[in-house]
């Protein structure tokens, strides 16, 4: 078993994290935003590449952006750590970059040490979705889970319309050759990625490690109300199509579904807009974003189409049409139960606290994990806030995370080649 010296992989957590939250990697001073193509984005993955060149590692891309870094020849079998380093346009400084930075310390650890462990890192593209619409984009186009359709045409920056492709060409990558992006999993005969929870059990439970189990699924989708602008003076009551009241009607009813589904059920409103959105117009459209989430298929898959039905009737029920168009969705997906097992024993050894739990969020493993035998290793974000810049982690937890993957890989490929 290996012990590290954890105040100083702390240390240097914390060194990268804040490096990463200065001005050069971000489009913001008051929040994390960076997302696909953007310099800020590009400055992280550049910032990234010069550690890991620094330890030996080659770092190359994917034909659409996903950083891929390896310290043996690809073909030979490699055990794969990373996650994302884009964020939310109002983000903070630790989803997703404090998993990819664990597994930089990962990789400095190995080196240091000499474990000799061959090690892949990746750094997915577009996990959030904050340039394109698309969470998990770069993830998605690795697992082939969109069509060239998708890509070409209907996948548009949310900054300017132009296409996913359009920008992919314009940032120099390839996204004719997407369908290569596959291989970077070729040769991986395992995957962990640590994240921060974004929940609040292991804080409220008073635990450091949470080691995953399953990761929640989701459908994300735009319901269209469609109704007629009036003037919001001289147009009695009676004689509306207002589509903001069958928004709000909706917007409740989704909390009610979510609640009765149980089982983890969740049920989310994100995104609204009003047409033209003019205080004194009664609105001639409404469209508005779905996101309901589970680890029961059937219970989150049955809100989905229960709050289509409802916002269909509701409209129609006023004389106005409504809408459904579903932007993706994604399956629970359970862990590899002996990756999770030699996650557990390494968490451990350690003797911390730790807890077996599912995941609320998405994250890229479940990409991952149909290809590749997969685990997650949380730690505790501060009352469980995130996708906000009050988000807030301990280094002092990503370093006990590292010391608990470095042994988990060490355990798992010396199993591999027995
Ligand atoms: O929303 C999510 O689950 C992830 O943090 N993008
Ligand atoms: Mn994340
Ligand atoms: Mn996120």
């Amino acid at each position: 078993m290996v012990e590290i010296d954890r105040p100083r992989s702390a240390e240097r957590i914390e060194r990268d994290i804040e490096t990463l939250a200065g001005a050069r990697f971000t489009a913001r001073a008051d929040a994390i935003c960076r997302y696909a193509y953007i310099d800020v984005y590009s400055n992280t993955l550049r910032y990234l590449t010069d550690e890991l060149e620094r330890l030996g590692f080659r770092v190359g891309y994917d034909p659409v952006g996903t950083l891929v870094a390896r310290n043996r020849p690809s073909g030979e079998p490699a055990f794969g750590v990373g996650s994302h380093c884009d964020s939310n346009r109002s983000g903070g400084k630790y989803d997703g970059t404090m998993g990819v930075v664990a597994a930089l310390e990962v990789c400095r650890l190995n080196h240091e040490l000499g474990l000799g462990l061959s090690i892949q890192l990746i750094s997915f593209f577009e996990e959030e979705g904050s340039g394109f619409g698309q969470m998990l984009l770069g993830s998605r186009i690795m697992a082939q889970r969109v069509s060239e359709e998708d890509l070409h045409e209907r996948i548009r920056a949310i900054d300017d319309g132009r296409t996913f492709w359009e920008h992919a060409e314009d940032a120099g990558f390839e996204p004719s050759r997407w369908r290569e992006s596959r291989q970077i999993l070729d040769g991986l005969v395992g995957w962990i990625e640590m994240h921060i929870e974004q929940g609040r059990v292991l804080q409220d439970t008073g635990c450091r490690i949470g080691v995953v189990t399953a990761i929640a699924g989701y459908v994300h989708a735009d319901l269209t109300v469609t109704g007629r602008a009036d003037h919001a003076g001289a147009t009695p009551m009676d004689f509306r199509m207002d589509p903001g009241v069958v928004a709000g009607e909706a917007i409740v009813e989704l909390e009610r579904l979510a609640r009765v589904a149980g089982g983890g059920t969740v049920g989310t409103v994100g995104e609204i807009r009003f047409t033209p959105g003019i205080i004194n117009v009664v609105p001639g459209e409404a469209r508005f974003s779905v996101d309901v989430r589970g680890v029961d298929q059937d219970a989150f898959g049955g809100v989905a189409g229960e709050i289509r039905r409802f916002t269909e009737e509701s409209a129609r029920r006023r004389g106005m049409q409504a809408s459904f168009a579903e932007r993706q969705v994604l399956p629970a997906t359970t862990m590899d139960q002996a990756l999770v097992a030699a996650v557990e024993a390494a968490a451990g050894r350690t003797a911390e606290p730790y807890r077996i739990m599912h995941s609320g969020a998405a994250h890229v493993t479940m990409c991952v994990a149909p290809s590749v035998p997969s685990a997650m290793v949380f730690v505790p974000c501060k009352d469980g806030i995130s996708h906000s810049p009050l988000e807030a982690a301990s280094p002092a937890d990503a370093a006990l995370a590292t010391e608990i993957i470095l042994n988990a890989i060490q355990s798992w490929l010396s199993a591999s080649r027995a």
